[in-house]
């Protein structure tokens, strides 16, 4: 089946790094499709580029909204009090809606741009069945050094989750645990993210239209492997880059980093 990865980004110092790691990943995968959305007014040629450079455009989609200021995360907030990439997966899930061929089985991924995936997860992902979500073990996420469905004895059934934060939540799981197979979006219009949900309750808003707990198909050596990492970079550091501007001199001038 064809893997949809749908992937909210943003400007910032780090972006080029990041995106041009995640490319070369889907240059390893043939069956994947990356659906990537650009918080911002329009789509930028770096996005663009970086697509041609690694020979995905025409295994991609370039789409781009800018998410409300209201909900826009200001310099010294924490990245935790607004949710993230609400507009930009609701837009994906849109085009999606509208452009697969349904009677084609197909799988829907929500990739941050900062994580790091294993090429194989996505043999993981394709195993995902018609009607159901796919799940396995998430590293260095939720103040665990592993987040983890809990299976029954012969490991085919989720009885519960090991999460520490917030474990009451219907799905305590992050956004990089799960895989969705397309046709229950196209089952269940009303399948989408909001902002008017509690910290941390985006995966369950999403998935609690989708299935319920005994429904989850578990992936990943029955939930025992780790192949993707909730890593996050560290904001860069530009103290000599602002002295320089204020000389007005750049030392990208002319350079694309
Ligand atoms: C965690 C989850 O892993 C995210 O999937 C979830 O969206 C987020 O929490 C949340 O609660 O909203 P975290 O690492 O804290 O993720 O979030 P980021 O990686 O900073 O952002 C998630 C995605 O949204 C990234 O792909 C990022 O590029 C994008 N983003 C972030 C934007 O498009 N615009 C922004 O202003 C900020
Ligand atoms: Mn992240």
């Amino acid at each position: 089946p064809t893997i949809y990865a749908i992937t909210p980004t943003y400007y910032r110092p780090a972006q080029k790094a990041e995106l041009t790691r995640l490319s070369h990943l889907f240059m390893l995968l043939p069956h994947l499709h990356w659906i990537i959305v650009e918080d911002s007014n329009t789509t930028t040629p770096l996005v663009k580029n970086l697509l041609q450079r690694a020979g995905l455009e025409k295994r991609s989609t370039q789409l781009n909204i800018k998410t409300p200021p209201e909900f826009k995360l200001q310099g010294k907030d924490p990245n935790w009090i607004k949710p993230r990439g609400v507009e930009q997966r609701n837009l994906a899930l849109s085009w999606l809606r509208s452009h697969v061929d349904v009677d084609r089985h197909s799988i829907v991924f929500f990739m941050d741009d900062d994580n790091s995936y294993s090429t194989e997860l996505f043999a993981e992902i394709s195993k995902i069945q018609r009607g159901r979500v796919g799940v396995w073990p998430v590293g260095l996420v939720g103040g665990l050094m592993v987040e983890k469905p809990i299976l029954n004895e012969d490991g085919t059934q989720v009885t519960g989750f090991n999460a520490a934060w917030r474990p009451e939540r219907p799905f305590p799981i992050d956004m990089a645990a799960f895989a969705i197979s397309m046709d229950l979006f196209i089952r269940n219009p009303q399948a989408i993210f909001s902002y008017e949900v509690q910290r941390g309750y985006q995966e369950s808003e999403i998935l609690r239209h989708l299935t319920t707990r005994d429904q989850l198909q578990p992936l990943a050596n029955a939930c025992r492997d780790v192949l993707v990492w909730h890593t996050r970079t560290e904001k860069t550091k530009l103290t000599a880059e602002v002295a320089l501007q204020k000389q007005n001199k750049h030392s990208d001038a002319g350079m694309e980093v």
